[in-house]
């Protein structure tokens, strides 16, 4: 029998456990690459990448290993204000309807604007409330998504100047290629630069995620804003996150049975079939069925038929020692053996990000400090 799972607190076995004191490890090891005096912004966007938005940046914050977080919306950053996080948040993604502004003032989170009419309504905003207010400002260089085009953001800082209210705080860009395409990540970081001889003096400007902070030192400007590599899954970091579940049920099966919904595998020799509680409503993609694996005693097995909603089935033929009760991993290490989300992701054609993200609420996040 396997360990029980860490917290009572749930009953079906299938856990996400997040390590808090490697996330603090990645924080500083992200930290010492570079140069003093940089800031660091957490990106904790989409509940932290799956890992859990309020716990992770608790972490970071009551280490002091991060000066800002940046979340999506304002959804989540009222979120993380509701936690008990007092750091500054900055909204990365786009704050219409503009009436979300004034939520994210009344929640001190400083908004993005990408636009003279969005610094138009941030004004508004702050007059209504009387309050003072900061924002950065967004210019598109490359991305393709939110941004203000170059050329027009001097405009924006002009209205802003003669603004009592709403002070420019930081001007940004994101980074389309840091991973893939030196040129382009160069282009990018070119247009930004003129852009700010244009604005002038700004407190922060930013514009690196993890790969071009790692990568380019001239995408660090004031402060760097890593998300990948602080959730480890970025060369030279250590990963977090480990999805683990049991083996709720396990039959031995005569060669030619066929396993789960369209009977997609069937045993070519007698078998031992392993179930698992978890399915691609906890974030197993149905992609992984017939390719994927799992780790049970310490042995690589393979997900074998159609994963489902909440099952899936391993061939455990080869672990003869296999139980009902033993832990299995699908993210994470058991033995010398590692399945990391970059592997899945690999399996899959897509990236890590979406690997750990597409964790589902139902798994509970237990963490290790
Ligand atoms: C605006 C912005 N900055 C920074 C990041 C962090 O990127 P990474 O996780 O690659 O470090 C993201 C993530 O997508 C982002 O959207």
């Amino acid at each position: 029998m396997g360990r029980q799972p860490p917290h009572r607190r749930f009953f079906r076995p299938t856990w996400a456990e997040v390590d808090l004191s490697l996330l603090k490890q990645n924080l500083r090891r992200f930290r010492a690459k570079m140069p003093s005096g940089v800031k660091l912004l957490f990106v904790v966007k989409a509940n932290a990448y799956g890992h859990g938005a309020a716990d992770c940046a608790k972490a970071a914050a009551s280490s002091r290993l991060a000066d800002w977080l940046g979340v999506s919306s304002v959804e989540e950053g009222v979120g993380l204000r509701q936690a008990g996080l007092r750091l500054p948040i900055l909204v990365l993604g786009s704050l219409y309807p503009f009436e979300s502004f004034l939520a994210a003032v009344e929640f001190g989170l400083t908004p993005t604007i990408a636009s003279l009419e969005s610094a138009r309504r941030l004004a508004a905003v702050a007059e209504r409330l009387g309050r003072k207010v900061d924002c950065h400002l967004k210019i598109e260089t490359g991305m393709g998504r939110i941004g203000i085009r170059p050329a027009a953001a001097a405009g924006v800082v002009e209205y802003l100047s003669g603004h009592k209210l709403v002070r420019l705080q930081g001007v940004y860009t994101h980074l389309a290629c840091a991973e893939s395409d030196a040129d382009f990540t160069k282009h990018q970081l070119a247009l930004l630069k003129e852009a700010l001889r244009a604005i002038g003096k700004v407190p922060l400007r930013h514009a690196a995620n993890s790969a071009g902070a790692l990568k380019y030192s001239a995408s660090r400007f004031d402060m760097v804003r890593p998300g990948l590599a602080i959730y480890g899954n970025y060369k030279g970091f250590d990963p977090i996150l480990s999805l683990k579940t049991k083996v709720v049920f396990l039959k031995s099966v005569p060669r030619g049975t066929p396993i789960s919904y369209g009977a997609s595998w069937r045993a070519k020799r007698p078998s031992r079939i392993a179930t698992l509680p978890v399915g691609y409503a906890d974030g197993i993609s149905r992609g992984l069925s017939n390719k994927g694996w799992a780790l049970l005693g310490g042995r690589r097995c393979p997900i074998v038929g159609a994963v489902t909603m909440d099952m899936t089935m391993l061939d455990a033929t080869d672990v003869g020692s296999a139980r009902v009760g033993d832990d299995a991993v699908l993210i994470g290490s058991q033995g010398r053996e590692t399945i990391s989300a970059c592997e899945i992701a690999k399996t899959l054609g897509t990236i890590p990000y979406e690997v750990t993200a597409s964790i589902s609420s139902r798994v509970p996040r237990v963490y290790l400090s």
